[in-house]
């Protein structure tokens, strides 16, 4: 029989994750069907219970639920605890749920396994402290920088995050204006929401080492904003956050599935995907 699961979120349409993972089901012979349901705003633990009840096997959780659906998890994985957000859902035979947080696994992934790029022993900086931010630090802290600096507009929701941090071998928190006093940095990773309406985080100039990386957790047809600016200041290697949306989906399904797919050709596929849908 054919294992259903689906993203929910709100708004969903933009959703690559249906996509993403008929790719994996076809790869790996997996039978399954993944749908993605815009679920209402006040309406999300109902919505998860209707598609439990009806047979559903998991689900993926996208803005703005994943903190609802820690919420409505009854067991949850270490990474899942400590960030507070869950991403994936696993119903357990028992009638249970089961929440897991995929994300800081894809993007380390993405970095190390996609781009070789090592976090052990640099000086890292993320930018932004709000959800997507929260999700990923503890496995970034955990890869053991140098140096982890959370840099936020506001201050203190940078500071608040800290614990999350405490693999790294030193970590502080500041506002942007504050940076260029800790760097330079070897990888600096934009979490901020900025990327989307065009902005860029108001970041001095001169904070990135040699040979540094800059990763931008938003992915498009075109370069992020953030990534143009640190080619120009001198990053060697730009990465938006295709590879991690895909290295995320890849964990999920594992979780679901016990059968870990290859990513590589469908990130390549996806990503010509984006671009062909921008020259329509
Ligand atoms: P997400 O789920 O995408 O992380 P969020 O929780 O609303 O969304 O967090 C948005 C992040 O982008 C925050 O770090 C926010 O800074 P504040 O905590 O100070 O609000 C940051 N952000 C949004 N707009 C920004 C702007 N114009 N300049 C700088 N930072 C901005």
């Amino acid at each position: 029989m054919t294992d259903r699961y689906a993203v929910f979120g709100n708004p969903i349409g933009h959703s690559r994750s249906p996509w993403i993972h008929a790719r994996f089901a076809e790869q790996t012979g997996e039978d399954i069907q993944y749908d993605r349901l815009e679920v209402s705003l006040d309406g999300f633990a109902e919505a998860v219970e209707l598609f439990q009840e009806s047979g559903g096997s998991g689900l993926n959780v996208t803005v703005p639920f994943k903190e609802e659906a820690w919420a409505v998890a009854d067991s949850r994985s270490p990474r899942a605890e400590a960030c507070g957000a869950v991403n994936t859902l696993l119903f357990r035979n028992d009638g249970g749920r089961h929440g897991d947080n995929t994300d800081g696994e894809g993007l380390v992934r993405d970095l190390r396994g996609n781009h070789g790029v090592t976090i052990q022993g640099r000086r890292v900086l993320v930018l932004g402290a709000g959800g997507a931010v929260r999700g990923v630090l503890q496995l970034i802290a955990g890869e053991h920088p140098a140096m982890l600096l959370i840099a936020n507009r506001t201050v203190h929701k940078a500071a608040e995050l800290l614990p999350l941090c405490h693999d790294a071998e030193d970590t502080a928190a500041c506002g942007f204006e504050d940076v260029a006093g800790h760097g330079p940095f070897d990888v600096v990773i934009n979490g901020t929401s900025t990327g989307l309406s065009g902005e860029l985080p108001p970041l001095p100039e001169g904070i990135f080492a040699d040979n540094a990386t800059a990763y931008d957790m938003v992915y498009g047809a075109t370069e992020p904003v953030f990534l143009r600016w640190a080619r120009e200041q001198g990053a060697t290697r730009t990465i938006d956050g295709l590879g991690m949306l895909v290295e995320q989906a890849a964990e999920s399904f594992r979780l679901w599935r016990g059968v870990t797919p290859d990513t590589a050709p469908v990130i390549q596929e996806l990503r010509g995907a984006i671009a062909e849908e921008a020259r329509k």
